[in-house]
C-alpha cells in the first residue's frame, strides 16, 4: 500500500454480526482504501459464537465486497492497528448511550496508542435499534430474526438455539 493509503480498523465483538454492523461496514468500504473488520478475542464478554464461527459469518457475509479483510485482534486493540498500518478505528453511533460508552474508549486508545484517530459513523436510522443482544433474546425465544440478521446469521442462530 502507498504512504497516502487509508487503511481504517472497525473493531467490534460481533457475537453475532447484525445488519446494523453490515451497514456501517458497507458504508465505510466506499470511504477508505483498506478496511480491516476486526473481532475482537478478549474475554471481558461472554460470547454464544466462538472466535471462529464470527470469523466466518463475517466472511461470508462480506464477501461481495472489496478493500477490505476479516482479522481477530488477539489483545490490545491499538496494537493490532498499529501492527496493520491501521490509521482509524472506526465505530458505529446509534445513541447518546453509544456516544457515553465509545468517548473514553476512543481517548483511552489516543492515549496508549501511536496517532490512531478514532472516527464515528452514524448508524442508518433503521438499524438504530439493533443490538446483538436482543437479536440473540428473540431467536432464542424462537422468533425470526431475519430482518435483524444477514441470512447466514439468521440460519447460524438457528442451529444455535434449536
Ligand atoms: N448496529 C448494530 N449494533 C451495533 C452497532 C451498529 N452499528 N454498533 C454497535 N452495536 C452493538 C453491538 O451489537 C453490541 O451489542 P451487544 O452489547 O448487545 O453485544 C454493542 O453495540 C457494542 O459492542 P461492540 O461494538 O461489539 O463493542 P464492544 O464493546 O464489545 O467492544 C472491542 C469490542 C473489540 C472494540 C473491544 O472489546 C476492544 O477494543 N477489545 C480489544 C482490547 C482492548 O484494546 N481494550 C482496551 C479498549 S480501550
Amino acid at each position: 500500500m502507498s504512504a497516502s493509503t487509508t487503511i481504517a480498523l472497525y473493531p467490534g465483538s460481533f457475537d453475532p454480526l447484525t445488519n446494523g454492523h453490515l451497514d456501517i461496514i458497507e458504508r465505510a468500504s466506499h470511504i477508505f482504501d483498506h478496511l480491516i473488520v476486526g473481532i475482537g478475542a478478549s474475554q471481558a464478554k461472554s460470547t454464544l459464537f466462538s472466535l471462529e464461527e464470527r470469523l466466518g459469518l463475517l466472511s461470508s457475509a462480506t464477501k461481495h465486497l472489496k478493500h477490505m479483510e476479516v482479522a481477530i485482534i488477539p489483545g490490545l486493540l491499538v496494537d493490532f492497528a498499529e501492527q496493520k498500518g491501521a490509521q482509524v478505528i472506526l465505530r458505529g453511533l446509534r445513541s447518546e448511550t453509544d456516544f457515553s460508552y465509545e468517548f473514553p474508549m476512543a481517548m483511552m486508545n489516543r492515549r496508549i496508542g501511536h496517532n490512531i484517530e478514532t472516527l464515528f459513523m452514524a448508524t442508518s436510522d433503521e438499524y438504530a435499534y439493533i443490538s446483538s443482544t436482543l437479536v440473540k433474546e428473540v431467536a432464542r425465544l424462537g422468533k425470526s430474526v431475519e430482518a435483524f440478521v444477514p441470512q447466514q446469521v439468521a440460519q447460524a442462530l438457528q442451529e444455535k438455539f434449536k
